[in-house]
């Protein structure tokens, strides 16, 4: 069913919200509104997408009407030093607005990827498009398979036992939460939000993981952030690297 604009419009604050059937990614209607100077805090949604594309030039499966699929423009006068942690702060307002709708206890894995039951529920992609940020949320709701490659590492809500998620509770529960992170980040700084990632993230200390990279493969023990939000692996030579982006996974 299509959500319904008008009703969200109002539990939005009327908040600018365009919703499409079909686009190729909404991180392209994003940027193409913020290039025409839409408000900060601008959602575009799509029933389906194309082109859905994720982190590290991966895909996106955006099956037809059995996720949410929208991206958020945000223009913060945030020090250019705090903009990493934006990428954090969108990661646990997902989660936030998942376990909201759907009851279920969610996971995060660093720096955003939200899990249940160790599967990946929800994938963030942050871009810069000139001076606004794109926040592209994904959110697996109602799938009941996943294609042979995805399922072990792939679930949705359905799948993890949550029955019949109305997505505009979704769609508000995280946009709320994502404002509610931003105006912290805002006020407060980072470490408020650093702290709030370490709770709710069993990956942040103590994990043993394996972090992909383009030229190279980091094992060790996961060991805390730092100040910016960047994720700390202690190899098994003691040597501490720090993970400024690559895929994080369990070793
Ligand atoms: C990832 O896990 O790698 C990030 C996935 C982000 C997917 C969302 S769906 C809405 C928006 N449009 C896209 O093309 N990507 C993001």
């Amino acid at each position: 069913m299509p959500l319904d604009l008008d009703s969200l419009s109002i539990r939005l604050s009327h908040r600018p919200i365009v919703w499409v059937e079909e686009t190729d990614s909404t991180m392209h209607d994003a940027a193409h509104l913020a290039s025409m100077g839409c408000a900060s805090g601008t959602v575009v949604g799509a029933n389906a997408q194309t082109a859905g594309h994720g982190r590290l030039g991966r895909k996106w499966l955006s099956v037809p009407g059995a996720g949410l699929y929208f991206s958020v423009v945000l223009r913060l006068s945030l020090p250019s030093e705090h903009l990493p942690v934006v990428t954090l702060a969108t990661g646990l307002a997902a989660a936030e607005g998942i376990t909201a709708a759907s009851g279920l206890a969610v996971d995060l894995r660093w720096p955003n990827d939200v899990l249940a039951g160790g599967r990946k529920v929800c994938g963030i992609l942050i871009e810069q498009h000139q001076s606004a940020l794109i926040c592209g949320i994904g959110i697996n709701v109602d799938h009941a398979e996943f294609p042979p490659e995805l399922e072990p590492i792939a679930t949705s809500l359905f799948l993890a036992g949550a029955r019949s998620v109305n997505k505009e509770d979704l769609l508000v529960a995280v946009l709320e939460s994502l404002d509610r992170h931003i105006v912290l980040l805002a006020e407060k700084g980072p470490e408020p939000v650093l702290a709030l990632f370490a709770q709710a993230s069993s990956y942040v200390s103590g994990r043993s993981v394996v972090v992909d990279q383009e030229d190279a493969q980091i094992r060790g023990i996961t060991d805390g952030l730092d100040p910016s939000g960047f994720l700390w692996v202690r190899q098994q030579d003691g040597v501490r690297k720090l993970i400024l982006a690559g895929g994080v996974r369990p070793g």
